[in-house]
């Protein structure tokens, strides 16, 4: 009998759970809703996904690791969706390639968006009446569902900036977006940071990636960070000091990028004479000096840093400074899907979260004592520590509530397409 005293509160944090699932269902439908069906099938690169696919991939996700195992008499709509929508989880089934997805004219946006209805349908019945027995790992799934879905909705934006970017017409995805903040230009101010051994990762009972955990020590040297991110104002001068032909300030496999893909400045500026654009997700715009640049790749953000007489943040330091300081920043809710202008930082730096992810100098490795979640879910992270770096903050594409200090984003080193940019640190 001693159980049912906490029944009724894990029935009520399933219910919790399953009135953010709406929300959050709802968010990712929200975004793909300025698309055109035809917007949803592009795949401009293999690292961008087709729209739909995406939408159809999230509820996979919740149809392989909820439904079938805990919804009795669950039955799918179509057994190929098993395939077609497993990304990457080997150890589930056979995932279709990832660079082919977007030669997937079927199933059509409109089966996919029926696909989710039916998913969400299931997820009712089973949050309404979920097994007693498996109460617990099923609010540990839900929970990662969510925090998955909210992963891709930073993803379908980038992605959407990406196709729309490909074409020589400029299509504007939402011509209403709040207008950046004018601010006037400041000199760059540091913050100082004293060394020792810092704890970093994540503690707590609260919802974290198996990467961020465990909690553990590190050393720091005495060190300073900038108040703000790097400006495009100050990547301009970069650019004007002949940064993209100097190799000194770059690693020799930024080098090889630089002229591989003959890379000038950062994806997304236009050059019309003497005047530089940048394509946002609301069209072509006059670029902005004082926001953020952004969409650049961590050899980018390495050889800025080096030009500067500086350096990127290593990750445990970027964490020392963020830790205990409110979330609050440029996030998808703030609704300008592009980073902007900061005001002057008050007494800790500003723009530690939301705007671009930051590129930091730290490969993407486990910590100390790390544990993948069991199963095919271990899969989730733990797999991509190789040839990655790890990224902080979030940006402006990113949901509030899926950010955090010790969140531990990774991308390989010359991606561009993600909203990344980078703040100075240097030694003391
Ligand atoms: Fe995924």
């Amino acid at each position: 009998m001693g159980n049912l005293a906490h029944q009724p509160a894990a029935h009520g944090a399933l219910a919790d759970l399953h009135e953010r699932y709406r929300k959050v269902r709802a968010t990712s439908e929200a975004i793909c809703a300025p698309l055109q069906v035809e917007d949803h099938v592009i795949q401009s690169m293999p690292d961008v996904s087709p729209p739909k696919w995406h939408l159809a991939h999230v509820s996979w996700f919740f149809e392989a690791f909820l439904l079938k195992p805990y919804l009795p008499g669950y039955r799918t709509p179509d057994p190929a969706f098993d395939h077609l929508f497993n990304s990457y989880y080997e150890t589930h089934g056979t995932p279709f390639p990832r660079a082919r997805r977007g030669l997937l004219s079927r199933p059509g946006v409109a089966e996919v968006y029926r696909f989710r209805a039916y998913v969400d349908q299931a997820m009712a019945e089973l949050l309404g009446r979920p097994p007693a027995e498996h109460r617990e790992e099923i609010a540990r799934r839900v929970e990662l569902g969510l925090q998955h879905e909210q992963q891709h909705q930073e993803l379908l934006l980038m992605d959407i900036k990406h196709i729309l970017a490909q074409n020589p017409l400029q299509p504007v995805y939402r011509a209403d977006l709040q207008a950046p903040p004018v601010v006037a230009p400041q000199r760059l101010r540091w913050f100082d940071y004293a060394g020792g051994v810092v704890a970093i990762g994540h503690g707590g009972e609260a919802f974290a990636y198996d990467c961020e955990t465990p909690r553990h020590r590190e050393f720091v040297e005495d060190f300073q960070l900038a108040e703000r991110l790097v400006t495009n104002g100050e990547y301009l001068a970069f650019i004007a000091d002949g940064g993209y032909a100097r190799t000194e300030l770059w690693l020799s496999d930024g080098w090889a990028q630089v002229q591989q893909g003959d890379w000038h400045a950062p994806l997304y500026w236009q050059r019309d004479y003497d005047a530089w654009h940048e394509m946002t997700l609301a069209g072509l715009r006059p670029l902005d000096l004082q926001a953020p640049v952004c969409h650049i790749s961590y050899y980018e953000a390495d050889a800025y840093a080096r030009w500067a007489g500086a350096r990127l943040p290593r990750e445990a330091e970027w964490e020392l400074a963020a830790a205990g300081q409110p979330h609050q920043g440029n996030f998808l809710e703030s609704d300008h899907l592009q980073p902007v202008a900061s005001p002057p930082a008050g007494n800790a730096p500003a723009q530690l979260f939301g705007d671009a992810w930051e590129w930091t100098a730290s490969a993407y490795l486990p910590y100390p004592g790390f544990r993948p979640l069991p199963g095919s879910l271990g899969e989730y992270n733990g797999k991509f520590m190789s040839g990655q770096m790890v990224l902080r903050g979030g940006c402006c594409a990113t949901p509030a509530s899926h950010i955090r200090a010790t969140y531990r984003n990774f991308f390989p080193p010359a991606a561009r397409w993600p909203f990344a940019g980078l703040r100075l640190a240097r030694d003391r």
